[in-house]
């Protein structure tokens, strides 16, 4: 059995949860590595939409063991609201596990990291205000709260003590703000959380080994994109972790030599959340067109996503970065009926043509598209085989194929999980 990864190939809601979810029909173990509830995935199953932010999608299948990877910040009090909701339709924990030792993202990070985007004015980053940012500081810090220290009491309340007398100053005289938070109200409620989650806390690093030992189907379910990777996305505009193949070996605690298949998935345009450049941007009406034939509205926040045409540019830098074995061109259906659709194949900077994603913002801003244009297709929601989709759009993923040095293997047509196509 090998293992398999699910990664997003540009700037995040890539459609991999559903992908996930197609594979995880048969898979043993479902494995979130990175991120927090900053993710939004969804699920569509039987006309039921699911929506999953922390709690890998694999949940929906009743012996599927789910695990919450070290790599991974946990924000307490979105944990058990997201894991209520969830029961609350039926669908038991009795599979879940967290890592000991993940960092949880508690109140103070959240209200942070309001705080520092108010702060940034102009310059905000666009964050999900989840905390996911001020959390992962502190943990590159070395003063975060990980699940295995709700055990330790003494020490705990030490620590929670510190870092709250901390983080009421930086709110007091970094942000002039009147918030403070009470440190004894912080303890309180971590063990309270405690309580509620001893039962599925786990070193799950010997949990994913010994699954992949056994020879039993272990998926990894990538979070965010490639593009918003904190090394090599397009910094300060990523996340605050690493969405990339190296990301799911540490953030699962294994060796890079136990991931098999890294699949990486991609749409058949491409969209951004938040700020930063975006080469590609479509910012008239067939932007708007694209965003609303795509439901293109952020899963965690209601924002709007910006849409633009396929960036090969950035897909050969998913490809690169992760070391993607395949990919799934996905959404295609949303592209059904433009006309003439276009492709980016290179970037014109200054008179020279740049063939590799820029390390500088400074750069990027000002890298135009250099476009190809490909013939379009009508509706092909309905397909069900490769065979069966038209010339066109045949054309259109041998192309991206071509560009992307890459074989696809599946491709999207439509939310549902069974509206994808299998390609061999
Ligand atoms: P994720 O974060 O990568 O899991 O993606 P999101 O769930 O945030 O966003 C993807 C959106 O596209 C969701 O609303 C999915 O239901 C939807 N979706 C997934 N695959 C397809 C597809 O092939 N075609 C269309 N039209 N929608 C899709
Ligand atoms: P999924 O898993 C799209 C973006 C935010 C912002 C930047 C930093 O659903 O694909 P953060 O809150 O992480 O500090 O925000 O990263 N971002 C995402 N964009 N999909 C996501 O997750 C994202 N998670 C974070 O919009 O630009
Ligand atoms: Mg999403």
């Amino acid at each position: 059995m090998s293992t398999k990864v699910v990664l997003g190939g540009q700037w995040g809601d890539e459609g991999k949860a559903k992908i996930v979810d197609i594979l995880a029909s048969c898979a043993d173990v479902v494995v979130r590595t990175s991120g927090g509830n900053n993710a939004g995935h969804t699920v569509i199953n039987n006309g039921e939409t699911y929506k999953f932010h922390l709690i890998p999608s694999g949940i929906l299948y009743e012996k599927t063991l789910c695990i919450i990877g070290n790599g991974c910040v946990i924000d307490i009090d979105g944990f058990l609201d997201e894991l209520n909701a969830l029961k609350q339709k039926g669908i038991s924990d009795k599979n879940l596990y967290i890592s000991e030792r993940a960092h949880l993202v508690l109140p103070y990070h959240k209200v942070l990291d309001g705080a520092s985007e108010e702060a940034l004015g102009e310059q905000n980053i666009g964050t999900t205000k989840k905390g996911i940012g001020p959390a992962y500081m502190d943990k590159a810090e070395r003063s975060g709260i990980r699940v295995i220290d709700l055990f330790f009491e003494e020490t705990l309340k030490k620590q929670v003590f510190k870092n709250v007398e901390i983080k009421n100053k930086i709110l007091k005289h970094v942000y002039g703000l009147d918030t403070q938070i009470d440190p004894q109200e912080m303890y309180d409620k971590l063990i309270s959380f405690r309580e509620e989650v001893k039962d599925l806390v786990a070193d799950t690093t010997v949990m994913v080994h010994e699954s992949i030992v056994a020879g039993k189907d272990v998926l990894f379910e990538g979070a965010q994109g490639s593009l918003l990777d904190i090394d090599t996305g397009t910094y300060p505009y990523v996340t605050s972790s690493h969405p990339v193949a190296g990301g799911v070996s540490v953030g699962a605690g294994i060796g890079p030599n136990q991931l098999d298949r890294i699949i990486g998935v991609l749409k058949g345009y491409i969209t951004r959340v938040g700020e930063g450049p975006f080469p590609t941007e479509l910012t008239d009406e067939l932007g708007e067109k694209i965003r609303q034939a795509g439901h293109e509205f952020g899963t965690t926040t209601g924002r709007p996503r910006r849409c633009g045409w396929f960036d090969a540019v950035a897909g050969e830098f998913a490809v690169r970065t992760s070391g993607l074995t395949e990919i799934v061109l996905n959404k295609i259906d949303v592209l059904s009926g433009l006309g003439k659709i276009k492709i980016c194949t290179a970037y014109e900077y200054e008179g020279k043509t740049l063939k590799h994603f820029p390390s500088s913002l400074k750069i990027l801003e000002k890298c135009k598209p250099i476009y190809e244009e490909i013939e379009g297709f009508g509706d092909i929601s309905h397909i069900k085989t490769y065979d069966e989709l038209p010339e066109e759009a045949k054309n259109y993923i041998r192309r991206i194929e071509k560009l992307l040095s890459v074989k696809v293997s599946m491709i999207g047509v439509g939310p549902d999980r069974t509206q994808n196509i299998v390609v061999d």
